[in-house]
């Protein structure tokens, strides 16, 4: 037996506010058609006033919380990853801690763009494995709607917001068969920051800043990058892909899914896909797909899943887990 992070509940929260390619059709210059070919993307959803990312990931935590089947109380760690906080401090996740009404605890926020989910999950798997904590809260959230330039057609139509999030618990897990985080595999080259980034920041301009990509070039290392990343968390465990039953992919491009997956001789049913109804959620799409996977009743007890991202940086990365 060895001491393992066994994914106890998942939940998510996506605003109420759901926008179709038409209707962003009718103030950016673009096509439903345009979107749909050469993203897969239909819609988006997008935070109202008031609305922000500690609330959309409180709401995500309840639900996995409630799925968990424990007292919010028992949680010692909040891992929030995020590229959209609140403010920026103190950490959303000691918003979230509040708004939960969690006691003392750990919490704090992790910044990896996309892959922030990835990094999140395996800070805190560290965590638990070394024996600091008995049981985590790790999400995903974010409201990139409030960092897009609307006037740049060429980004503003590839992202929604919303939250996803999972209960973690240190269990003795079986080393062959048992479940939980078998292994993560991260990430970073930071030569490539110019390729995806927030043109503003606290310590430059002062401002928030809006989302700039040159996205063929993002596209080109997103293939390559995960696919690699997957292939080296599988072999880590003595896995391949051939023992996969569900790779839960960043969401970023249906084309990136669909070449990803072909390129480790995967068959295309056996990706979850969301990004036709979330758009790119950043961090909180890797859980946001996991949640609606484990909800429609795909992903079952046993499982084998990965779960990979590719964001700016670049970051990147992937994990194996029995679910
Ligand atoms: O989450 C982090 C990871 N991010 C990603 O993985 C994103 C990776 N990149 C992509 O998904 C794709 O590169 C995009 C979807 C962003 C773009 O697709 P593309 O096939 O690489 O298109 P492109 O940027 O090369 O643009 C092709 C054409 C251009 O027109 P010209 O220069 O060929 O006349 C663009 O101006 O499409 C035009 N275009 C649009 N047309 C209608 C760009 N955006 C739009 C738009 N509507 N929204």
């Amino acid at each position: 037996m060895t001491r393992r992070s066994v994914i106890l509940g998942t939940g998510s929260l996506l605003p109420a506010r759901r926008v179709s390619n038409a209707e962003l059709a009718e103030t950016v210059d673009t096509t439903d058609e345009w979107i749909v070919e050469r993203t897969g993307i239909r819609f988006r959803h997008i935070a109202a006033e008031g609305e922000t990312t500690s609330t959309l990931a409180t709401g995500a935590a309840k639900a996995a919380i409630e799925a968990a089947g424990i007292e919010a109380s028992s949680i010692d760690l909040i891992v929030l990853a995020t590229a959209t906080p609140d403010q920026t401090f103190p950490a959303s996740a000691t918003r979230v801690q509040t708004a939960l009404g969690i006691g003392d605890c750990v919490a704090f926020d992790v910044a990896a763009v996309c892959s922030g989910f990835l990094y999140a999950l395996q800070v805190a798997d560290s965590m638990i494995r070394a024996g600091a904590h008995q049981r985590a809260l790790v999400i995903g959230a974010e409201t990139f709607s409030r960092i897009l330039d609307w006037e740049d057609r060429a980004t503003c139509v590839l992202f929604g917001d919303g939250a996803g999030a999972v209960v973690l618990d240190a269990q003795e897990s079986d080393e062959t068969t048992g479940a939980g985080i078998l292994a993560t595999r991260l990430h970073a080259d930071g030569r490539h920051n110019d390729l995806l980034y927030v043109d503003g920041g606290p310590s430059t301009t002062g401002t928030v800043g809006k989302l700039r990509m040159k996205g063929r070039e993002v596209f080109r290392h997103a293939v390559t990058n995960l696919a690699a990343v997957m292939e080296e968390s599988l072999g880590a465990v003595g896995m391949s892909s051939a023992d996969v039953d569900w790779v839960v992919p960043h969401q970023a491009n249906a084309r990136i899914l669909d070449a990803t997956a072909r390129k480790l001789g995967l068959a295309r049913e056996k990706v979850v896909v969301t990004v036709d109804q979330h758009a790119n959620t950043s961090a909180a799409s890797v859980p946001l797909a996991l949640d609606a996977a484990v909800r429609d009743g795909r992903i079952k007890r046993g499982d084998l899943l990965v779960l990979e991202a590719m964001g700016g940086g670049f970051t990147w990365g992937a994990a194996v887990v029995r679910f």
